[in-house]
């Protein structure tokens, strides 16, 4: 039997994915998702760009010194304050990462940086070697590496690797490479920089062309053992490789690819909600892996293959990511059951959230027959959200249908232990609460983004809102989830406004 390496996955929803248009993320979010990741195995977590602002800096620090598990990276530009920013907000992890990049192109050596070429280079491996001079796990990217002359690309790698990077990584930062020409120019690098078989050798694939994905595989083929993804594939513009794609592409085909991962297949959809829920990101639905329709099948000879058979159009059965909704419990449920589920599916509570989420799971049990897994999702992370607010829905009414002015009457929690109640009419019930809500929170936002979901089937299912709410350019997401659909979208625009209200700065 051929022997199977280990690929390395770098995640870097926190970094590239947070750069995507619209997505800002606080520290508590990229808390809770770097928990995530680390529960889903990722090995390099990438958790932000700790010299671009306050913001990502106090992030950095913070999954540095909470997550444990995964390395814990940190971007830093080649300049001796951004190195020794991010050693300084990684310095609490256990174990960390200083990734170094500059752009190496002539459009970026020219056009961005107006540096030479040997300047560029000189920039690179100081910093690098600096880097090596804070931690002992040292990344260093050329960036935009697709568009740079192959001969300098190596050039500089080769100076890298002998200042002591430990990682070369190759992005494709534009996503302008091709599958064959990648793979060529990654098996030429090998010929020109021997001594890039002493080091791993990692690429970054944006989604430009839709090739991100086969462009990282092309690459696992031609000797890369690190990966770098996004969840759901979001980031930069058209986004990054997706971490559930290559997760499931790489363990389908051993065959070709000859690596295995760390990765924990059954968290991937989770992990996929959860980051859509805080970026406010829906995923669209033909999305393969984690979509709505990715285990959907809608023609008659198809439905009929699957009733026969599934493995006739199913290549991927819906429980090996963790999804599909498994029946667990039920009316007569306990707490302790309740507790042991959400063990099982990897929250910790403690005994004042487990009392609070004990109280959702029985209304809910009491409206919906069937407790799923994904309503038990719900409810956390309503939970999660509703402990830190500033702002609280405690109470909302409202009447509308044919020949009646929508009319909603909202109660609110305000900060230092007060509540105020207003009514207002709208043009129809959400527009109404909204309205009325806005009368109660003395933030005023515009609502961008406004998008229904549910998350489980039937008519008694749970919906999902997300919204995104701007103020003065700066964009927040907001989540609710309840099974009466008016009530979900009032949760999420009072998250979004929450937000808004707590003031972090988004990171640039
Ligand atoms: O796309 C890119 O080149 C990057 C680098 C900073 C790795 O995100
Ligand atoms: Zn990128």
């Amino acid at each position: 039997m051929s022997s199977v390496d280990r690929l390395v996955i770098l995640d870097t929803t926190l970094r590239d994915g947070e750069q995507s248009p619209g997505v800002a993320l606080n520290v508590e979010d990229k808390l809770t998702i770097a928990h995530q990741l680390a529960r889903a195995g990722v090995d390099v977590i990438e958790a932000g760009f700790p010299n671009s602002s306050p913001g990502d800096f106090a992030a950095v620090r913070a999954v540095a010194e909470q997550v444990e598990g995964p390395v814990i990276a940190g971007l830093c530009r080649c300049s001796a304050e951004d190195v020794r920013a991010c050693a300084d907000a990684l310095r609490p992890a256990a174990s960390a990462r200083i990734h170094v990049f500059i752009g190496t192109s002539p459009i970026h050596r020219d056009g961005q940086l107006h540096l030479s070429p040997a300047e560029v280079r000189e920039r690179a491996v100081s910093m690098t070697a600096l880097a090596r001079t804070l931690r002992d796990d040292v990344e260093f990217s050329p960036m935009d590496a697709s568009r740079t002359e192959p001969e300098f690309l190596a050039d500089v790698v080769a100076g890298c690797i002998d200042a002591g990077a430990t990682t070369v990584n190759l992005p494709d930062t534009v996503g302008y490479a091709t599958p064959d020409e990648w793979r060529r120019l990654i098996a030429w690098m090998y010929e020109q920089v021997p001594r890039l078989r002493d080091v791993v050798l990692s690429v970054h694939c944006h989604n430009d062309l839709g090739l991100a994905t086969a462009n990282s595989l092309v690459s696992v083929v031609a000797g890369a053992r690190q990966v770098e993804t996004c969840v759901n594939g979001i980031g930069e513009r058209a986004g990054n490789a997706a971490l559930e794609e290559i997760a499931v592409a790489t363990r389908m085909h051993p065959q070709v690819y000859g690596v295995d991962t760390s990765l924990d297949h059954t968290q991937l959809y989770r992990t996929s909600r959860l980051v859509s829920q805080l970026t406010g990101m829906l995923v669209q639905p033909n999305k393969a892996v984690v979509g709505a329709n990715a285990f959907a099948h809608q023609s008659g000879i198809h439905q009929d293959g699957m009733l026969k058979d599934r493995r006739t159009f199913e290549i991927i059965e819906p429980h090996e990511v963790g999804a599909g909704s498994s029946l667990v419990l039920g009316k007569l449920s306990g707490r302790h059951a309740l507790r042991e589920r959400l063990n099982q599916l990897g929250y910790r509570l403690d005994e004042e959230d487990l009392r609070r989420a004990f109280v959702r799971f029985k209304q809910l049990a009491d409206r919906k027959r069937d407790v799923t897994d994904r309503d038990l999702e719900a409810i956390v992370a309503d939970e999660r959200q509703s402990g830190t607010e500033l702002y609280r829905l405690e109470h909302l009414q409202v009447s509308c249908g044919t020949n009646l002015r929508p009319t909603a009457t909202v109660r609110m929690a305000l900060p230092g232990g007060s509540s105020r109640e207003a009514v207002a009419v709208g043009d129809g019930p959400v527009d109404a609460t909204y309205r009325a809500i806005d009368s109660l929170v003395p933030v005023s936002a515009e609502l961008e983004e406004f998008a229904i979901q549910a998350i489980t089937e039937g008519m008694d299912a749970v919906g999902e809102v997300s919204v995104r709410v701007r103020k003065n350019g700066t964009l927040r997401a907001g989540h609710g989830a309840d099974t009466d659909i008016i009530v979900a979208a009032a949760k999420a625009y009072v998250h979004a406004l929450n937000k808004i209200s707590a003031g972090t700065p988004p990171p640039d």
